[in-house]
């Protein structure tokens, strides 16, 4: 890992002999923002970003604590984020190979997130290990996040089998929740693969959590995501839990017969479609005089 050099010490020094006091106003109004942030995020995020911006004097090493921790976040982070481009394009590719064989998209669209250093090691600590840099990369495996929206079941499928036929691909492990759905009706594939990113100083492996999952799965997740975090248990009357597990059952059954009506569209598909696409991609490609 390169050095840690903080850029400002400089600038620290000059504002820490402006500095009316030495004691540190950043750490006791992060201190306070921490604390408050649970039950008060925008009065804790505000009071921050007031402090940031309104001209309180910050000490030397207040401005060396900030940039260290930028610049260590920013060297670990920076490779996750390498992978899951890179694996986002994979899956572009991919999406667009499948279009041009058989002129249809598989993929509705893709997600990408990174995992927020705080909630990295909030993972950690909930997991029982040590909150350090190596734990980080040891255990945590969604660091980098995909989630992959495809229109049929079959869909899903297909690109796993994709994605496992990719030799310098490796294939960490696989989560069916589509065979198997979660106790509460959650549908989705979830995979961790290893994608090799290439830096200055060589080759690394790096994980990517790839969520797979229907349009109508991604529909049933958010909705259930956002009832989550809401009292509805109490106000609406409803047994919400076996209301969406209903929805659940209900959207696996429609999937079920779309997918036989998309298996007949495509048998019954003209003879000679997709000749008849690549004959005139021919013909204009030789019109163009390729
Ligand atoms: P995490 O600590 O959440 O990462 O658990 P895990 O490592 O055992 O992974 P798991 O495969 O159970 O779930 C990982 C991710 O899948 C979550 O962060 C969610 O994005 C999604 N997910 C899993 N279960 C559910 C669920 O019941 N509802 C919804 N909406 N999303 C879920
Ligand atoms: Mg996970």
């Amino acid at each position: 890992m390169p050095e840690i050099r903080p850029k400002s010490r400089q600038l620290g020094r000059r504002i820490q002999g402006q500095s009316m006091s030495n004691s540190s106003v950043l750490s006791e109004i992060l201190t306070g923002a921490t604390a408050a942030y649970h039950q008060h995020p925008h009065v804790a995020t505000a009071a921050v970003k007031r402090t940031l911006t309104q001209g309180r004097l910050l000490t030397s090493s207040d401005i060396d604590s900030l940039t260290v921790l930028e610049f260590a976040a920013q060297d670990i982070l920076q490779k996750y984020h390498a992978a899951m481009r890179q694996m986002e394009t994979r899956l572009e590719t991919l999406d667009q190979d499948l279009k041009l064989r058989q002129s249809r998209n598989p993929i509705h669209h893709i997600e990408s997130r990174m995992k927020s250093v705080p909630s990295i090691f909030e993972k950690l600590g909930r997991y029982g290990k040590s909150q350090t840099l190596d734990s980080m990369e040891r255990y945590i495996m969604d660091i980098a996040g995909l989630r992959v929206i495809v229109s049929y079941v079959q869909d899903v499928y297909d690109i796993l089998h994709y994605l496992e036929h990719q030799d310098d691909l490796e294939v960490v492990a696989v989560k069916d929740y589509i065979k198997n759905p979660k106790p509460n009706g959650y549908r989705s594939l979830h995979m961790i693969v290893r994608i090799p990113v290439y830096f200055l100083n060589g080759r690394q492996s790096v994980p990517v959590e790839i969520q797979i999952r229907t349009i109508a799965m991604d529909f049933w997740a958010s909705l259930e995501h956002d009832l989550k975090y809401k009292a509805v248990f109490e106000t609406s009357g409803l047994d919400v839990g076996e209301e969406l597990r209903r929805c659940s059952a209900i959207i696996e059954e429609v999937e079920e017969r779309m997918q036989v009506l998309a298996r007949a569209l495509e048998q019954e598909a003209p003879v000679g479609t997709h000749e008849m696409d690549a004959a005139r991609k021919m013909d204009l490609s030789e019109g163009l005089g390729a």
